[in-house]
This record gives C-alpha cells, sequence and structure tokens, in this order.
C-alpha cells in the first residue's frame, strides 16, 4: 500500500503552496485509493527547535555508528534525552512510512521558512538514509528565480533541498515545482507581471496534477 506525507510550510492559510500542494495530494490520492495519507502543517502545528538533549541523541548516534533509524532511541538515555526523542519519534515515524514525501513550502528570505527547517533538524541524523523514497516540493515565491530570471542565483530554496536531500538523505529524486510571482498580484509596482504569474501558477497546479499520477 503506498503512502504519502504532506508537509505544509506557509504561514498563510490561503496559501499558493498549499494549493500546488494540493493539487498533487488530492490527485496522488485519487490514483491510490487505498494509499495512506499523512498531513502535517508545520506551520499551524509547530516542530519545537532541536534542544541541547536532541544533539547528544545526534552524538550518541554517531560515536555508536548508528545508521539504522530503528537503533536512534537507543541514546534516549537521561530524562532530557528521553524527552527530546518523544518529539522526534512520532515525525520520524511519520516519515520512514512514506514512499513519497511531499513538501509544500513558500520562499522565506530566498530560502524555506524556519518551520520546515525545524522539522528538517529534528528528523535528520548522520547516516540515516531516505532512498529510495520520492520528494516532491511545491513551492511559491513572490519573485522569478527560473533559467535566466535576474535573481536565479538567489534561490537557495531549491537549491538548499535539492543539495540535503540528495547529499544528506541519498534522495536522487526530487522533483520542483514552483508558482512564481506571487507578489505581483499585490504589489502595484509589478503589476505587468501578473499574466506571467497567472501562467506561472496555472502550469504549476497541472505539472502537480499529472506529476501526482506517476508517484
Ligand atoms: C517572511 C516572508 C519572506 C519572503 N521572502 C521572499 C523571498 O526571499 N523571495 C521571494 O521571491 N518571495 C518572498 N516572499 C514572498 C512569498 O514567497 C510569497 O508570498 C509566496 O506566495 C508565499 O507562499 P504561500 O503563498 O504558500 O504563503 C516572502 C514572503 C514572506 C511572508
Amino acid at each position: 500500500m503506498p503512502s504519502l506525507l504532506h508537509l505544509t510550510a506557509s504561514a498563510r492559510r490561503d496559501s499558493f503552496s498549499r494549493r500546488v500542494g494540493g493539487a498533487f495530494a488530492d490527485a496522488w490520492r485519487e490514483a491510490h485509493p487505498d494509499g495512506s495519507y499523512v498531513l502535517r502543517d508545520v506551520a499551524a502545528d509547530p516542530v519545537p527547535h532541536i534542544t541541547e538533549a536532541w544533539t547528544e541523541l545526534c552524538d550518541h548516534a554517531l560515536a555508536h555508528q548508528i545508521s539504522d533509524p530503528a537503533r536512534l532511541h537507543e541514546g534516549a538515555r537521561t530524562p532530557s534525552q528521553r524527552e527530546a526523542w518523544a518529539v522526534v519519534e512520532p515525525l520520524l515515524d511519520e516519515l520512514l512510512a512514506a514512499d513519497v514525501v511531499l513538501i509544500a513550502t513558500p520562499m522565506y528570505n530566498y530560502s524555506v521558512p524556519s518551520s520546515l527547517k525545524a522539522w528538517l533538524d529534528q528528523v535528520t541524523f548522520p547516516r540515516v538514509s531516505l532512498a529510495p523514497r520520492r520528494f516532491v516540493v511545491a513551492s511559491a515565491r513572490g519573485g522569478a528565480y527560473g533559467p535566466g530570471a535576474p535573481k536565479e542565483r538567489f534561490d537557495y530554496q531549491e537549491r538548499f533541498l535539492r543539495d540535503f536531500f540528495h547529499g544528506h538523505f541519498g534522495v536522487e529524486d526530487t522533483t520542483f515545482v514552483h508558482a512564481e510571482l506571487v507578489n505581483s498580484r499585490i504589489d502595484p509596482s509589478l503589476a505587468s507581471l501578473r499574466p506571467k504569474h497567472d501562467a506561472s501558477l496555472a502550469a504549476a497546479l497541472e505539472t502537480a496534477r499529472t506529476l501526482a499520477k506517476d508517484y
């Protein structure tokens, strides 16, 4: 039975990354009526930042060369370490149970929201591979960062996520779907870019729906 973990990270409820991610999730659920689906909203239900006790769990895993996530709990020896593990365990279980991980995220300050980074910090341990899971990132950004765009080189959102999932978790397959130029809806100086935003949003929604059928 295939399973999808769907993370959402926008501080807005009425959000474009939520819309694009929702298009993927709806199409995926339609294609997999028996599949398992878990939605985690790290903006509405924030994951705490890691603590010193969390770093001790991490150090224990390093010192004991632990690569099997089923053994990570062995690091929880003191009350504060057990408290830290109690935060990690359900998040990690959810992630490990997924075949497909869908991350719906805005671009904030050229990168990802701190809510998403807090989740990532909690679930990331040395040597734990997430291959062969497949990752999809549904994003929204105020500007444009595609090939040839003047701000292309400032896209630390896609670069960070792609490089981190590949470099740390061994995930080869991360696909990005971006809805761009969202700020043209509200910034009068960008009004002339509104048609390009409309086209970008329509394409992102369509791509997300189509893509979901292959996952
Ligand atoms: C805190 C914050 C930081 C932002 N930083 C950027 C940025 O660096 N680049 C950009 O293109 N848009 C930026 N934006 C605009 C958002 O990416 C845009 O509003 C997008 O639609 C947010 O996604 P959402 O609709 O899912 O909330 C920022 C918005 C906020 C609220």
